[in-house]
């Protein structure tokens, strides 16, 4: 027998495990694959591992960031938070900035334009206790570019020592950046960026290898990103369509970026911070029944937090919550599925659904039956092409 293949989950134990959250056969799996990172430095900010988790508006909550981590992510960024919101106390806005008591290392990202608001912002931010925080210079979106903030904070490099000062010196946390390559193909500056950041005390560059212009159009331009990363005198984290395993290998090879970060991949693929770790020749594979189990567990930790919340004083509790948490674990579901054979009519069957048990219920039956069947190569599709950043 080979002892290397752990793929098949008939008479496996698939009891909970005392290690983690997962069952103990997907659990020894991960164990295994989590054994093999390494941790990185990255200024004064340790991660276990050089992959990271990349902010993603509506997406990157806390109890998804945890699971993340627990699925091999280095370390995670926290959506975009809007520094008026949190300088207004808007109660939503503050929701934003609650950690799970379980995450390690997390960074939380907030975006604005002027360095007195982002600076109070930041304060504020500090209590909430993460890691460090980081700086949205990358958002292309018109309702935030138009304001001066994300990335059209690129557009006018004069202003950054200022900016970068003020924030600094409100806070005694780490400060990072995430950028794109430029405002445009005719402007781009990321290097001169980083140069900045540095002079101003910044720990870390995350570099989305797009334009602002090109939106999430063609492909991120990873010469750049790897020019970058081998004239900045700061560590370089690499961002940009690192979708496939092999790809990340390579990079992880090549690159002369300290960290690399990976957005939507993950959200398709849960185990993509660890399958680059799986060696030539090794049989670890990850079926239906192993990403139901995923799903099981997004579920709990949402609902983990949802109560974690509700204890604060200042809680307010909402009637819909079971109908939010629906919409919320839905789309995680379509994006996980989107490989199987049938995703067509798993996606209708999904959008129909009316609570979080019936949409499990139907996942639990989907992802079991389809749990050894071939899947399809869907790292080339076009997936998701707005977001913040
Ligand atoms: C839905 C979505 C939301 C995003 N939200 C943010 C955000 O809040 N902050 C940010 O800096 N980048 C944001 N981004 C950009 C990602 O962090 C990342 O730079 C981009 O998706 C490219 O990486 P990928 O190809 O691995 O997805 C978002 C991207 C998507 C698709």
């Amino acid at each position: 027998m080979n002892l290397n293949n752990v793929n098949n989950n008939q008479n496996c134990d698939l009891s909970p495990s005392n290690n983690g959250p997962f069952n103990k056969l997907l659990q020894s799996k991960i164990d295994r694959l989590k054994n093999r990172r390494n941790k990185v430095q990255l200024g004064t900010v340790s991660f276990d591992s050089p992959l990271l988790l990349a902010p993603m508006s509506a997406i990157g909550t806390a109890p998804f960031r945890r699971l993340m981590e627990d699925l091999g992510a280095g370390g995670t960024v926290s959506e975009l938070i809007s520094c008026h919101g949190i300088n207004y106390k808007n109660h939503k806005t503050r929701e934003m900035l609650l950690l799970s008591p379980h995450e390690k290392n997390v960074g939380l990202q907030i975006f604005g334009e002027g360095a007195e608001a982002m600076a109070q912002a930041a304060q504020v931010v500090q209590e909430y206790g993460p890691k460090f925080i980081d700086i949205n210079m990358g958002c292309p979106v018109r309702k935030v570019v138009g304001t001066g903030a994300g990335s059209s904070l690129l557009k006018d490099p004069s202003i950054l020592p200022h900016f970068f000062k003020t924030i600094k010196k409100s806070i005694a946390l780490p400060l990072s950046i995430k950028i794109r390559t430029g405002w445009d193909e005719a402007s781009i500056n990321a290097l001169e960026i980083v140069h900045i950041a540095r002079e101003e005390g910044i720990e870390f560059v995350a570099i989305h290898g797009r334009t602002r212009a090109q939106q999430y159009e063609g492909q991120a331009n990873w010469e750049i990103i790897e020019h970058v990363a081998s004239n900045a005198a700061l560590p370089i984290i690499g961002n940009g369509d690192l979708n496939k395993i092999k790809t990340i290998q390579n990079r992880m090879q090549v690159s002369h970026c300290r960290a690399l970060m990976l957005g939507r991949g993950p959200l398709r693929d849960p185990f993509l911070f660890l399958t680059p770790y799986i060696e030539k020749d090794e049989a670890i594979t990850f079926n239906g029944e192993d990403i139901f189990e995923v799903i099981r567990v997004l579920l709990r930790y949402n609902r983990e937090h949802l109560e974690w919340q509700a204890l604060r004083p200042e809680a307010k509790i909402d009637p819909a919550m079971d109908h939010k948490l629906n919409i919320n674990i839905r789309k995680h579901l379509i994006w996980l599925a989107a490989s199987f054979q049938h995703v067509a009519t798993f996606r209708e069957m999904i959008f129909k659904t009316q609570s979080v048990d019936e949409s499990l219920k139907i996942a639990e039956d989907f992802f079991k039956d389809e749990r050894n069947s071939k899947r399809r190569d869907i790292t080339d599709d076009t997936f998701m092409t707005s977001g913040h950043g």
